[in-house]
């Protein structure tokens, strides 16, 4: 009988102890990312984030497109690992590509208040993606959850951007560029689709415009919209006048932007290319229409590039500051 108890007691004990070591597992902090990391540890995070880029996008609502297209260029080079946000000689942000980013005191300023609230807790890269969700769904665009857990990386060097897309680049490149981060081109094009918000430098579109001294644009041009540009930029202009990616609708998250395209009305070439290339144009069919499955899909889109060679775990650092390392 005795014997039976002690046995009956050890089995207790085993499947406690299997438990328990289930019950942390569930709550420890594992490689990758997931929804609710700080639900524990701060659970005021995301309001805090969100609070704070409301502000800054009531403020400057430029600041929305800024973010938006700064977690790519984090993304894109390193993983999304707020290398973006250092700033200091010849980082990331110095770099030709990143000149013109906007919304980093929005960034800084949510760090500031989740240092008050959780001390070294939240890091910048997690920071950036909640905010990047946060900018969509103040220009009317849809809502998702963002898994967190990324920490910051240590290293931003600004050579490391020459690999970004830019607006020249073929679409093989495009693709080429996207799939080695493990992208395909549907969420290639989903993505690009950031681009139904903002602005761009006339400087990044101008030789569409003018071929050599005033000779033929780019035929891909509607004419009317050809004539428009040309007044926007004309050829010996200032290459920092800003134009609208999505002309008509640049402060919405919509589907316009794919609208344009199907009608020669992209900015950049990169953008045109979507519709002129056979690979690509039934995709933007796709996406084109107001009742399209755009909203989701760029959901789903930004979830996986905001995963690419995320830091979990004990790599990387939580940074005091969004601007230097530790
Ligand atoms: C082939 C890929 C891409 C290329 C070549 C490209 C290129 C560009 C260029 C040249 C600009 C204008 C920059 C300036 O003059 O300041 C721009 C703006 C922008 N890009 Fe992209 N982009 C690409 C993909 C993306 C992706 C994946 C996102 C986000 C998910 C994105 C978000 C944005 C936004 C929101 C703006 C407007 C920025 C502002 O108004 O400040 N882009 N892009």
């Amino acid at each position: 009988m005795g014997l039976v108890r002690s046995l009956c007691l050890f089995i207790t004990f085993l499947s406690c102890l299997v438990i328990s070591v289930h019950g942390q597992a569930a709550t420890r902090p594992v490689s990758g990312t997931r929804v609710g990391f700080y639900s524990t540890t701060c659970p005021t995070a995301e309001t805090i984030v969100r609070n704070a880029v409301t502000a800054g996008f009531n403020a400057n609502p430029a600041i929305a497109p800024g973010i938006l297209r700064m977690i790519f260029h984090d993304c894109f080079v390193l993983g999304c690992d707020g290398s973006i946000l250092i700033s200091g000689a010849n980082t990331e942000r110095t770099a030709g590509p990143n000149r013109n980013l906007r919304g980093f005191e929005v960034i800084d300023n949510a760090k500031t208040q989740l240092e008050a609230a959780c001390p070294g807790v939240v890091s910048c890269a997690d920071i950036l993606a909640l905010a990047a969700r946060d900018t969509v769904v103040l220009t009317r665009g849809i809502s998702w959850q963002v898994p967190t857990g990324r920490r910051d990386g240590r290293v931003s060097v600004a050579s490391n951007t020459n690999n970004l897309p830019g607006p020249g680049d073929s679409l093989a490149l495009q693709q080429q560029k996207f799939s080695a981060l493990g992208l395909n081109t549907r969420e290639l094009v989903v993505l690009v689709g950031a681009h139904t918000i903002g602005t761009a430098g006339c400087g990044t579109f101008r030789n569409r415009l003018f071929n050599g001294t005033g000779g033929p644009a780019d035929p891909t041009i509607d004419p009317t919209f050809l004539a428009q540009l040309r007044t926007q930029c004309p050829q010996n202009g200032d290459a920092s006048v800003r134009v609208d990616l999505d002309t008509g609708s640049a402060t919405t998250f919509d589907t316009s932007y794919f609208n344009n395209l199907s009608r020669g009305r992209g900015v950049l070439q990169s953008d045109q290319i979507l519709w002129t290339d056979p690979a690509t144009r039934p995709i933007v069919q796709q996406l084109m229409s107001p009742t399209s499955t755009f909203n989701a899909e760029f959901a789903r889109a930004m979830v996986r590039m905001s995963n690419i060679g995320v830091l979990t775990g004990a790599n990387g650092e939580i940074r005091r500051v969004c601007s230097a390392v530790n």
